[in-house]
C-alpha cells in the first residue's frame, strides 16, 4: 500500500503506547495499527503530519490515481469523509473534556475543533496582508466543520455558521470548497499538490462542484471565497503556532454568540454544535 508519507518509527510506536504495548500486539494488530497510523498521517487536517502530506511535490514524486485511492477503501476502518471528532489516532478515540454549560465559539476552538492550527494560520495570513474582517473570519472558520464531517465540508461549514455570521462570511466558507479545485493565477492561487495526493492525480470534480464554481466565478463575492483559498495554500506549516487571541475582537464584532450557548439555542444548526459537543452519544 502506498500512501506517499514516510512513517517515523519512533512516533508510530509512541502512538501505540510505547515499545512494551507494541510487543504485546500480534502481527495482524500491528499491521492494522500501522495502516491506521499512515492513513491518519496522510489525512491529518492540521498539517501536523510528520511525513509532510501537505508539502509541495518532491521531484519525481508519484501521485496516486483515483482508482488506486478507491482500491484503498476496501481496507479502511472508516470512510474518508468521517469527521475528526469521531475518529481516533491509531484506531483509538480518547476521553473528551466536557464542554461548559454555555459553550462559546472559543470553547469549541479549545475543546473540540480539529484543523485549528491550519485555520489560525490562514486567518493570520489574511490579517497580516490587510484583508477585510469578513475574509479574516471566513479564513478562521473555513475548515472547522471537518470536526463534524469532512465530505462537502464547505457546505456543512456554511450551514453551521450561517445563523451567527454575516452572509458574506458563510458564502465564502461554502464556495471555498469548490474554488480550491480551480486555479486563479491572477489571484495567486494554484492547484495544490495536496489535492493530487488526497483525490488522485486524474481527479475530476463532480458536477455539483463544477456548478458551484461556475456560479461563484460570476458572483459579486467571488473574491471573498477566492481569498480563503489563497490563504489556505500557505497555512499548513506544522512548525508555526498561532494563538486565537488576535481574532477575539473580530469574533466579538462579527460572530453572534447565542446567550444560551452554541447548541443550546434554537438555531437551524444547533444540533450540529451539539453533535460536536457530545459525539459519544449513541443515538
Ligand atoms: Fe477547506
Ligand atoms: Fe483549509
Amino acid at each position: 500500500m502506498k500512501f506517499g508519507v514516510e512513517v517515523d518509527r519512533r512516533l508510530f510506536i509512541a502512538s501505540l503506547g510505547g515499545a512494551a504495548a507494541v510487543a504485546a500486539m500480534d502481527h495482524e494488530a500491528r499491521a492494522e495499527s500501522l495502516e491506521d497510523y499512515m492513513a491518519q498521517q496522510l489525512e491529518e487536517p492540521q498539517g501536523q503530519a510528520q511525513g509532510g502530506a501537505f508539502a509541495p511535490a518532491q521531484p519525481g514524486e508519484k501521485f496516486p490515481t483515483v482508482a488506486e485511492l478507491a482500491a484503498q477503501n476496501e481496507n479502511r476502518a472508516m470512510r474518508r469523509g468521517v469527521g475528526d471528532v469521531f475518529m481516533g489516532r491509531a484506531g483509538r478515540v480518547t476521553k473528551l473534556d466536557p464542554m461548559p454549560a454555555k459553550p462559546t465559539l472559543q470553547d469549541f476552538f479549545k475543546l473540540r475543533f480539529s484543523t485549528v492550527n491550519h485555520v489560525l494560520q490562514s486567518a493570520n495570513r489574511a490579517m497580516q496582508t490587510g484583508m477585510t474582517e469578513e475574509v479574516i473570519l471566513a479564513c478562521l472558520l473555513h475548515d472547522v466543520s471537518q470536526t463534524l464531517i469532512k465530505v462537502d465540508h464547505g457546505w456543512w461549514g456554511a450551514q453551521l455558521f450561517e445563523p451567527y455570521v454575516p452572509e458574506k462570511v458563510s458564502w465564502a466558507i461554502r464556495y471555498h470548497q469548490a474554488l480550491r479545485f480551480y486555479p486563479d493565477h491572477a489571484a495567486g492561487y494554484e492547484y495544490p499538490d495536496l489535492y493530487k495526493r488526497l483525490f488522485g492525480v486524474d481527479y475530476e470534480p463532480p458536477p455539483h462542484i463544477q456548478a458551484a464554481y461556475k456560479f461563484a466565478k460570476n458572483h459579486k463575492w467571488y473574491m471573498e471565497a477566492r481569498l480563503v483559498t489563497v490563504n489556505d495554500l500557505y497555512a499548513f506549516d506544522p512548525n508555526v503556532k498561532v494563538s486565537i487571541d488576535p481574532f477575539i475582537d473580530i469574533i466579538g464584532r462579527q460572530f453572534k454568540q447565542p446567550k444560551e450557548g452554541l447548541g443550546n439555542d434554537t438555531s437551524p444548526s444547533a444540533h450540529m454544535w451539539r453533535a460536536m459537543a457530545l459525539p459519544d452519544s449513541p443515538l
